[in-house]
């Protein structure tokens, strides 16, 4: 009776008219994907005894949910795609028309790729309860249906992707086809064929009455074959069973190659109604025939062998849903069947590991390569009933190995999860269609799990302790993993990925890139290996205990002497404790190179770090190692690495050294004899402390006279003693200062046109010498510098005139001067340089007048006016004028003249500047115009002789100063000429 209560149950599922009523309370969920994901991490563990591992890695829902849709009702996985129906999805008005969602795989995430309808779908025609995909072909039932007047025949749609997406190419439908057939009630495909199952309800629920199919009916249930002949698809046959009407042949279907498999869950096997068989079909080229009956060979009455069906290969697989297992009711089986080349044998029984009784294993199932999938929707799962389970198998030669029991992370009561299962060789979808969540009632999700290697527990070979560091070697079991890892009392670091294909692995741990490594400190190793992506790890390897050995010393530094060296050291790279290295102590072993049979040895405490090796000989060569030791002996297998140098020692240092300096450069140096007899000479080294001034040259004697180029400096002086092979002790080095030079002292200033002259006093080793202008402020080179036999005469040009100037002058030991090279400031004088010349200056002719203009240089701060005579007038312009004009003259000859001037009112003083005249001849515009009268012409020539006279004077005085500026001579042509005038008459 029980057994009748279940099927009648499982019938209203079926049916679907009446939706099953679930007993768990409609939590309102509300989902995100954060969520999911945090629940799918929360199933790692580091814990596997599987060599496969499924993680559920997706979780798909149709792009546009809706209640009672049922999506998942069907799934199927094919390379990068994933077809999942929704049978009882509203379209349009159309309630229970259906849809099928499209998936696609794009390296990391599945994403929504397309929706698919019928593009003559109706209502009711639950287009998607069966699915079936084959690379770019996608057979979808819908065994509602209607065609023409038939209720209910069904059809079955071919879609076809064409690179960018998915098209319907054909509607199949059953050439025999009649009301309630419900063709495509199941599909499968294969390359270019599809089987299509048509099967009817009404005809089991006919014999759910009846109890048995009418043994005298003949078979109604049919199964047909269609295959794309290139251009269309084509009926190729019709299947049917040898068992009376009512056995639901075609309940399931399965298609590969040239076999085709059809479930029959209601057949009787010898007097065991609903024991239930598969039928396998052979295609010759021709024709589909009869292959093999398949049935449990420890089947027994009710347990619906045959309800799923998949055909991979050699291997069918079956499910049994209602099989008994042991005295437990109802867990459910899946048969395996093996066609060894002339039969199908039962290979082996599919049993659920953690089954139960009610669950239903082997409601779905499917085969792919050398994974089987089987649902068990009805397994109850966390404490929830009905929530659904799959298993999935893996072959082993010729054992089928369970490798995972998939359940869902956010799985509740009545989800149904496994109600369809599909695998490939890296994913399994499973479909669980009564889903609630977002409010809506059997929206239904599918579920993604990844298959994932579990890394074998790691076996080390051995680990071999170095010097703070050390060398592990480990079989590599699997050769799928992303990185080791060790652990050393530590936390697990990544150690390298997998590159070498050899089966030992071997990697040195060095305390350079694991600087919690050290020397001489105990470790316990563990290693394993990781998929890290999914930070799966295999089982680790059991510990290994070592202990490194003390590393080498650090930082050896060596000062050789005639009869000792001084050797000093940081402590090795090994844990220090209240600053004492964890060591023993330090040996030091030395002889002289041409004696390595006269070793000495030394041992010294743990806490020093620098030894003098004492009693040596002079310039010869030692050998020198030092240990960082862990035993008392330090030799042996506990001794730390050594480190080994050769050391020379040295001449030794010279005495009793003493450098002076005489006049401003000259140094004297003497010192006593080196003491070790072989010195041949002696090295001496001087250098500045700024400049670059530095040289070194040997001396036989024991003194040295040098003279070093820099005044007013810090030297040093260094001086060792060599033998005849150059090789020179330490070094004895005296500081020394040059003396300054003496300030010069200045004789006499004058101030000329914008330009000061300078005479001081020669300065004994000096060679050059810099002025400052503004009373020792900014010093420069002078402009020009004669240097007499006594004294110095020094220009300076530029200066600006009618302002007062405070000069100085310093002696420099170099020619060209700077400051840093230079003696003591001398006095500084006060003197006032005179205005200087105008630029330019032009007078032209112009309607009964003249009009002059002018320019100044840019030197002309102390300007205080523009002093501008002509015809006997002085006109005083302010310093902002730059020309000037007279309109009411008559026809006759002018010269205007103009000098800068700093006198008040342009009273001529000794800081204006010099003149410029100009000559013009005005317009003659009246008949009573005349030329210049004798007497004017007789005042011009005197004038003009007593300029010439005036100036030789000048020149003559002047000797030194001949490329004056301002001396140039400036010609116009017509009436504009010019005369530049030198008339200061003051020097
Ligand atoms: C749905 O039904 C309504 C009312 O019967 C009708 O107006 C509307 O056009 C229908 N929509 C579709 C998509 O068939
Ligand atoms: C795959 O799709 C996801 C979104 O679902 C996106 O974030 C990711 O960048 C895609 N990867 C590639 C390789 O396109």
């Amino acid at each position: 009776m029980k057994k009748i209560i279940i099927l009648l149950l499982f019938l209203f599922i079926l049916i679907d008219k009446v939706y099953f009523i679930h007993s768990f309370e409609n939590q309102n969920e509300n989902e995100n994907e954060n969520q999911y994901q945090d629940q799918i991490k929360n199933q790692k563990n580091n814990s596997f005894t599987n060599s496969d591992y499924w993680l559920e890695r997706y979780l798909l829902k149709s792009s546009n949910p809706s209640n009672k849709s049922n999506f998942g009702n069907s799934v199927s996985i094919s390379d990068d795609f994933i077809a999942v129906g929704s049978p009882y999805k509203t379209i349009g008005n159309s309630t229970s028309q259906g849809e099928v969602n499209i998936f696609k795989f794009n390296g990391t995430n599945w994403n929504n790729y397309q929706t698919i309808i019928a593009s003559d779908g109706e209502s009711n025609d639950l287009f998607g309860f069966s699915v079936d995909l084959y690379n770019n072909y996608l057979v979808i039932g819908a065994y509602e249906a209607d065609v023409g007047n038939n209720t209910d025949q069904g059809k079955a749609y071919i879609f076809r992707n064409n690179g960018t997406q998915w098209n319907q190419e054909a509607i199949l439908i059953a050439s025999d086809g009649e009301a309630y057939g419900r063709f495509g009630f199941s599909v499968g495909i294969y390359n270019n064929s599809v089987i299509i199952g048509s099967f009817s309800p009404t005809l089991y629920e006919n014999h759910i009455k009846n109890s048995a199919p009418n043994p005298n009916s003949n078979p109604k249930e049919k199964a047909y074959i269609f295959r794309n002949n290139g251009t269309q698809w084509n009926q190729e046959a019709i299947l049917t069973s040898k068992d009376p009407q009512g056995s639901l042949f075609g309940y399931s279907v399965d298609i590969y190659e040239n076999y085709s498999v059809v479930g029959e869950y209601g057949a009787t096997v010898g007097s065991n109604m609903y024991q239930g068989k598969c039928y396998v079909f052979k295609f010759n080229g021709t024709n589909w025939n009869y292959d093999q009956v398949l049935f449990a060979d420890d089947g027994n009455s009710y347990e619906e062998f045959g309800f799923s069906v998949s055909i991979y290969g050699d291997y069918i697989v079956s499910g049994a849903i209602y099989a008994k297992v042991y005295e437990i009711y109802s867990q459910g089986k899946a048969y395996i069947f093996y066609n060894n080349g002339t039969s199908w044998n039962q290979n082996c029984t599919l049993i659920a590991s953690e089954g139960d009784e009610d669950e239903d294993f082997g409601n779905s199932v499917d085969i792919d390569q050398d994974n089987i999938i089987v649902g068990a929707y009805f397994a109850d799962a966390n404490d929830n009933s009905q929530q659904g389970k799959a298993y999935t198998y893996t072959r082993n030669g010729s054992e089928w190995i369970e490798t995972g029991i998939l359940i869902a992370s956010d799985g509740e009561s009545g989800d149904t999860f496994g109600t369809s299962v599909s695998i490939s060789n890296d994913f399994a979808v499973i479909g669980a269609p009564k889903t609630n969540f977002d409010n809506l009632t059997f929206a239904g999700k599918a579920y993604i799990f990844e298959k994932l290697l579990i890394p074998d527990k790691v076996i080390i070979v051995n680990c071999t302790p170095l010097f703070s560091e050390f060398e592990c070697c480990w079989e590599k079991k699997n050769l799928i993993y992303e990185k080791f890892q060790i652990k050393y009392d530590q936390e697990w670091i990544n150690v390298g990925y997998q590159i070498e294909d050899t089966s030992t692995v071997c990697e040195n741990f060095d305390g350079f890139f694991y600087p919690n490594i050290t020397g001489n400190e105990f470790y316990s190793i563990q290693i394993r290996s990781c998929n890290l992506t999914y930070e799966i790890c295999g089982e680790p390897s059991d510990k290994l205990n070592l202990t490194t050995q003390v590393d080498t010393v650090q930082d050896l530094n060596f000062i050789s002497s005639t009869y000792y060296i001084n050797i000093s050291w940081t402590h090795p790279d090994v844990p220090i404790i209240n600053s004492i290295p964890k060591l023993d102590h330090y040996m030091i072993l030395y002889y002289l190179e041409n004696d390595p049979s006269n070793i000495s040895n030394i041992s010294i405490s743990n806490s020093s770090n620098s030894y003098i090796l004492n009693g040596l000989k002079p310039v010869s060569n030692y050998s020198i190692t030092i240990y960082g030791c862990i035993s008392l002996e330090c030799e042996g297998k506990d001794q730390g690495e050594n480190i080994t140098n050769t050391v020379t020692t040295s001449p030794g240092l010279i005495d009793n050294l003493e450098c002076y300096v005489y006049n401003i450069s000259n140094v004297n140096c003497t010192w006593t004899k080196s003491e070790y007899n072989q010195t041949t000479n002696y090295l001496v080294i001087y250098q500045s402390n700024l400049l670059d001034d530095f040289g070194n040259f040997t001396v036989i004697d024991i003194s040295t006279n040098f003279t070093v180029k820099y005044s007013n400096m810090n030297y040093s002086i260094s001086v060792s003693a060599c033998d005849e092979y150059s090789n020179c002790g330490l070094e004895n080095t005296e500081y020394i200062s040059t003396n300054p030079l003496k300030a010069p002292s200045i004789r006499g200033t004058i101030g000329g046109i914008e330009e000061i002259s300078i005479i001081f006093s020669k300065v004994e080793y000096s060679e050059g010498y810099i002025i400052s202008i503004d009373n020792g402020i900014n010093w420069n080179n002078l402009s020009e510098l004669i240097i007499n036999e006594n004294s110095c005469e020094g220009r300076q040009t530029n200066i600006e005139g009618n302002e007062e100037q405070s000069v100085c002058i310093r002696a420099c030991s170099e020619n060209t001067c700077n400051e840093i090279v230079s003696g003591i400031t001398s006095e500084c004088e006060n003197v006032t340089a005179k205005l200087g010349y105008l630029k330019t200056f032009e007078c032209n002719k112009i309607k009964n007048g003249f009009k002059c203009n002018w320019e100044t240089d840019n030197l002309t701060s102390g300007l205080k006016n523009f002093s501008l005579s002509y015809d006997s007038q002085e006109i005083c312009l302010s310093p902002n004028e730059r020309s000037y004009q007279d309109t009411n003259l008559s026809g006759k000859e002018y010269t205007i003249t103009i000098f800068e001037s700093a006198g008040v009112n342009c009273s001529y003083s000794s800081y204006s500047g010099p003149s410029s005249s100009r000559e013009v001849s005005t317009e003659n515009s009246q008949s009573s115009s005349k030329s210049l009268s004798t007497g004017a012409v007789v005042g011009i020539v005197i004038a003009a002789i007593i300029v010439v006279i005036v100036t030789l004077i000048i020149v003559i005085r002047k000797k030194y100063y001949s490329r004056r500026r301002g001396y140039r001579e400036v010609r116009l042509k017509g009436i504009n000429e010019v005369s530049d005038d030198d008339s200061d008459g003051l020097y």
